[in-house]
């Protein structure tokens, strides 16, 4: 539709339509279409607010939305479409790993083509808009939210952020693609204590440095929406702030898409105590330029009392009202309200061979091997195998925000290694995943009788044990698939133990005592606490939430048909005290090592050391290599110029690798206290057994910016440390200097 055509239609919308489009709804509201489900009286919602809403939350499917979408264009004054919103995290039918693993993959290319595949499924399935990528930082791993996000690194999430954002709108234009919304805007990963919707509360400097980087890079990827969070930033709730919203995200950064708030956010500015009743919440959230109110009674059943009482000015929700009709008419809507979607193509694109053959290289890419002592993965094809463990047929695995995702379809471990092993693999459950009758029902999810049967009796417990310790005993190798169930981790799966339930860890205790080599795979939403299980098995592989082809990738790597290359981009700590912990931390004035002060009086802890157990970048890969000669082009850098940074990596042992090159920066004195270390670029890099290569990677003055609180960026010369490596925790080291 033209421009012009488009204006007219708002000049011809009535002041409740147009506060109609500024209303997002979830899907119960029209199924059936009946006015006597129980949420909207909750919210007080009436079938007219319904009818004339112009968005809706997590209706999926191509029947579904065709039937929708079919009776709101009937009932619509001006027949104006819906658009359909979702939450297509990491993959709609063929799901991914979890984000926290995408990170790991350190391949923003790769996971461009993954968030390629989710839009194509996702459009095909009526979906317009994918409420992606989250990118938000995350420092402690209490948080349960962590799984979403690809990591605690402002740099690499800025890097995902772009592949995850151009990933879902590449295709935008043909109809196989999606909008993106990034979110939750901003600094939600900065939760105190890491508990669930609790305050956020940051110096601007860490905002600018730490956390707003990866959603500016979003916006400038071309991000379309942007959601605001559910907490309060520095005592102002997001969905209510001006300045972040109106004064940095559309007027300093140029974003002139649309703003939705999360759900319930804006009724929620009133249990902030920030505004007094509805009507103040819908006055504050609109003049901080929100434009959608997502699942709250406010803007539906305030707006227009604000404007008829001479409050607000109707033009503010013209200004909103436009911003969807924008949206709409982009996708061409009004020409095609029903635009690719079909049963047809839904079925055509869910689940393809080639779209299970990118998640599976997802994976493979995604897993990273904690600990292989002695070399003893990869695993022989021979070799007889006990697989032990609640993990070990289970087909949940793909983690709690694949809310579209069907277990069944997915691949389990022990499918994944009998397509290897065959008859060399028996298996045992060995233990309940969960026996805490207490954390069950916090979970939330489950009755009390279902609570009942998901906890054996002690008696099968033992049983279950007995058979595992049987079948290991006359194995080989033991692999024991542990870690957490996917509703221990997600939104509101806040946690403060991190370390493996009892129940594990005494499996793990009778196994260990069998003398056997025993290979642990962790599923887990978060980085755990492994440090009282390290000692008791050989190797461990971290496989998150592995996704769709979760067993064939378990299997890949345990058998070495691919060669591990994960690298954390999540910190794993020594213990649980020790969070928030990450490793770009500010320096001290009385660091552990180096400080004029030793023994106590140092920023340490008395009862666990304060470096983790696995730092940021770290992962093994099967055979060795070495990085050496690391040499700058000058060690003067100016401002108008660069300077080349060079090493040699070696490949040492028996197999082809593929290193991930990390490159830090030290800024030695600033005005304001830098980063032990920052990530400012690396390069995945694959070398072939018996193989040298020489890696070169370009220092320039505006990757050494940091911010002030006011939030302005500075440069400023001095002496800089240059790192590379391995991992945040195994670099060689290099020092030049700024000047003008
Ligand atoms: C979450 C968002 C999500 C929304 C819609 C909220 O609870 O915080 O991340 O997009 O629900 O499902």
């Amino acid at each position: 539709m033209k421009q012009e055509k488009l204006r007219k239609l708002l000049n011809d919308m009535s002041l409740e339509e147009k506060i109609g489009q500024l209303v997002q709804l979830s899907g119960e509201f029209y199924k059936a279409n009946d006015i006597s489900l129980g949420p909207q009286q909750k919210l007080g919602i009436t079938q007219k607010i319904v009818d004339l809403s112009g968005s809706v939350l997590n209706v999926t499917g191509a029947k579904a939305t065709k039937e929708v979408q079919d009776h709101q264009m009937s009932v619509q004054p001006h027949h104006i479409p819906m658009l359909f919103m979702a939450d297509i995290i990491y993959g709609y039918k063929t799901v991914f790993p979890i984000p926290l693993g995408l990170g790991a993959t350190w391949d923003p290319e790769l996971v461009r083509k993954g968030f390629n595949i989710a839009a194509d499924e996702g459009s095909a399935a009526g979906n317009h808009v994918s409420f992606a990528p989250m990118v938000d930082v995350v420092h402690d791993a209490r948080w349960g939210r962590v799984l979403e996000s690809p990591g605690e690194d402002p740099y690499l999430n800025s890097v995902f952020a772009k592949s995850m954002v151009e990933g879902f709108q590449d295709k935008l234009k043909d109809g196989a693609g999606q909008v993106a919304c990034v979110k939750h805007f901003a600094g939600y990963g900065g939760v105190e204590a890491g508990r669930e919707y609790n305050t956020v509360d940051m110096s601007i400097s860490n905002l600018y440095q730490n956390y707003l980087p990866p959603y500016k890079a979003a916006v400038d990827a071309g991000s379309k929406m942007v959601m605001s969070s559910l907490t309060s930033l520095n005592g102002v709730p997001t969905t209510g702030d001006k300045w972040l919203l109106d004064d940095v995200l559309r007027k300093a950064w140029g974003f002139n898409g649309l703003i939705i708030s999360d759900y319930a956010s804006i009724y929620e500015l009133i249990k902030h105590g920030f505004a007094k009743d509805e009507t103040d919440a819908a006055h504050k959230a609109l003049n901080a330029t929100v434009d959608i109110d997502m699942k709250s009674p406010c803007y539906a059943k305030r707006l227009q009392e604000l404007v008829t009482d001479g409050k607000l000015d109707e033009t503010k929700i013209d200004e909103a009202t436009w911003r969807v009709l924008l949206l709409k008419n982009e996708l061409g809507l009004f020409e095609d309200p029903y635009r690719s979607v079909s049963e047809e193509r839904e079925a055509k694109s869910i689940l393809s061979d080639s779209k299970r053959k990118v998640a599976r290289e997802l994976a493979d890419k995604a897993l990273v091997l904690l600990q292989n002592k002695n070399g003893i993965l990869p695993l022989k094809k021979d070799e007889k195998i006990a697989l032990i463990g609640p993990y070990a047929n289970e087909k949940l695995l793909l983690g709690m925000w694949a809310v579209h995702g069907d277990p069944n379809t997915s691949v389990t471990i022990a499918e994944g290694i009998k397509e290897i092993a065959g008859d060399n693999l028996k298996t045992a459950k060995g233990t309940d995943l969960i026996r805490d009758a207490h954390l069950l029902k916090e979970i939330g999810y489950f009755t009390d009788e279902e609570i009942d049967k998901m906890i054996s009796s002690e008696k099968v417990e033992q049983k279950n044990n007995d058979e595992a310790v049987k079948i290991a005993q006359t194995a080989d190798t033991i692999v024991l698939t542990l870690g957490e169930s996917t509703l221990e981790a997600g939104e509101a799966g806040a946690k403060t133990k991190l370390t493996l339930p009892e129940n594990q860890l005494h499996l793990i205790d009778r196994l260990s005592k069998l003398g056997k080599k025993i290979v642990l795979i962790t599923i887990s939403g978060r980085p755990l606490v492994l440090t009282n299980v390290v000692d008791k098995v050989d190797a461990i592989i971290e496989a998150w939430f592995p996704g769709t082809e979760g067993g064939h990738a378990i299997a890949d790597i345990l058998y070495g048909k691919v060669n591990p290359s994960g690298r954390l981009t999540m910190t794993f700590p020594y213990a649980v005290g020790q969070e928030p912990i990450y490793y770009n931390h500010l320096s001290t004035g009385r660091p552990q090592v180096g400080s004029q002060h030793v023994g106590r009086f140092v920023s340490k802890y008395l009862d666990a050391p304060v470096t983790p157990l696995y730092p940021f970048g770290y992962g093994l890969s099967y055979g060795s290599s070495e990085y050496k000669d690391l040499k700058l082009s000058s060690h003067k850098l100016t401002r108008n110029s660069s300077i080349k940074v060079k090493l040699t990596v070696k490949n040492t042992g028996g197999y082809d690798r593929r290193e991930i090159v990390q490159l830090y920066i030290h800024d030695q004195v600033a005005s304001i206290v830098q980063p032990v270390k920052r990530l400012i670029d690396f390069k995945a890099v694959k070398v072939p057994r018996g193989q040298t290569k020489e890696v070169e990677f370009e220092i320039k003055a505006s990757e050494l910016t940091f911010y002030d609180n006011l939030g302005r960026d500075y440069l400023e010369n001095g002496d800089f440390d240059v790192f590379v490596g391995k991992s945040s925790a195994d670099c060689l080291k290099e020092t030049f200097e700024l000047s003008e």
